[in-house]
């Protein structure tokens, strides 16, 4: 089992940023939880805060990985070109948020990823990463 996290703009700054929202620990420390926690998945990690990287990302693995776990962040709501890459691959994607979107601003109550996501799971802090990838494990 091969699965991808892709991390959008301003997730590089987790832990420091804003962190009465998206809380005080920091991607990379969190990703060696789940590595821990899920020693049989191959999990592998991408950051990027620009759009045609991340698109990028999505078309290298999206034809042989076994899933996505996807965190857009802001270009959920903005990016036809991130939705299209998505659905586009074969490889299933699950788009995941720390917050809960819809108890936010109007803005981020829409979602270019949503309509070619395998599903979608919000609002549980970091753990909506974790609930992506026991997804997988069904
Ligand atoms: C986010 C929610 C987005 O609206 C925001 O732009 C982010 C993070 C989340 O994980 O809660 O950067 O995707």
């Amino acid at each position: 089992m091969k699965l991808m996290i892709i991390n959008g703009p301003n997730l590089n700054l987790l832990g420091k940023r804003e962190p009465e929202v998206y809380g005080s620990t920091t991607f990379e420390d969190y990703f060696a939880e789940l590595q821990q926690k899920f020693p049989q998945v191959e999990l592998e990690y991408f950051q990027s805060n620009i759009e045609g990287e991340l698109i990028g990302k999505i078309q290298e693995v999206g034809f042989d990985y076994d899933g996505i776990v996807l965190n857009a962040a802001a270009y959920t709501h903005t990016s036809v070109g991130m939705g299209d890459a998505v659905k586009a691959v074969s490889t299933p994607v699950v788009e995941v948020h720390i917050s809960n979107t819809h108890q936010r601003e109007e803005y981020r109550h829409v979602s270019y990823i949503s309509p070619g996501a395998k599903g979608v799971i919000l609002g549980f802090g970091l753990q909506s990463y974790d609930l992506a990838i026991q997804s997988f494990l069904g």
